[in-house]
């Protein structure tokens, strides 16, 4: 796997290969990462990654300086799972960037609380696009907002890009794989696939939903020891909050924090 840190290099490598499957991360890879690049495997094209933590995107500064690195591992998975090439830029790549506003959609679920976050997102993968030029790009669902915010970013500003949405990859106890998964305790790591767990349930009960139902899978969560940022039931475009809750599909989206590590999940009902 070749590995390119200087972007006018990566630039000038780009233009030596003809299309480019795409898969942007923060390194700290998992199976969830890894399922992107198995995906992005299955077309005929140079698959590239890169990893740069971006700090655009980031709230609170202890949550970016704490943010878990681990290179070697990284790029022993990534060669395992034959990815081509990795770009690791430093931060030279923020200078003079182009800011890029996040539309309305970015207000809801996880921009309620998180205001810029998907700014920075937006910012940094518009970067990464105009630099790898890639032919289509991997996003996972579990990062549904993200997801969508992209694909419509893409859509907007005529990119000839296409976006590629992958399945969320669990654990086996349901928990989605998240890079802050491995700061969670053993406890609070076998609490947080209650997550799940409630969605799940939501799904299962989904022709008998109301507000109030809602409410009660909240507090269950909060009396767990869960400190719930959201529990959304929205339009899965939009992303706004459903009024009608027989409306299909829907999007049951949630971000709840455990000892202080912030999970997401979503599941969507048809
Ligand atoms: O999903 C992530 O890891 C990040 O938000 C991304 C897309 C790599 C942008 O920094």
């Amino acid at each position: 796997m070749k590995i390119i840190t200087a972007y006018q290099e990566f630039k000038e490598f780009r233009n030596t290969l003809e299309s480019i499957s795409f898969v942007p991360t923060m390194g700290n890879l998992h199976k969830g990462h890894m399922a992107l690049i198995d995906k992005a495997r299955s077309y005929d094209s140079h698959i590239n990654a890169s990893i740069f933590i971006n700090p655009l995107q980031f709230n609170d500064a202890s949550d970016f300086n704490n943010y878990p690195k681990s290179l070697d591992d990284d790029i022993a998975l990534l060669s395992k799972h034959g990815c081509d090439s990795l770009f690791i830029p430093d931060s030279s790549i923020l200078e003079n960037i182009k800011g890029i506003k996040a539309p309305d959609t970015a207000a809801y679920l996880c921009g309620m609380n998180r205001p810029g976050h998907f700014d920075g997102v937006l910012t940094i993968v518009n970067k990464l696009f105009e630099i790898t030029k890639p032919t289509r790009s991997f996003f996972g669902k579990k990062d549904f907002q993200q997801l969508t915010l992209i694909k419509n970013f893409v859509k907007e500003n005529n990119l000839p890009i296409e976006i590629i949405s992958v399945d969320t990859v669990r654990e086996l106890s349901g928990l989605a794989m998240s890079s802050r998964n491995n700061r969670l305790s053993e406890s609070d790591r076998e609490k947080a696939s209650k997550l799940y767990e409630t969605l799940s349930s939501i799904k299962d009960n989904s022709s008998n939903l109301s507000n109030e139902i809602i409410k009660s899978y909240k507090d269950e969560l909060t009396k767990k020891g869960f400190d719930v940022d959201y529990l959304s039931v929205c339009d899965p475009i939009s992303l706004k909050d459903l009024e009608d809750f027989n409306s299909k599909p829907i999007l049951v989206a949630i971000a709840a924090s455990i000892s202080g590590i912030r999970l997401i999940d979503n599941v969507l009902i048809d």
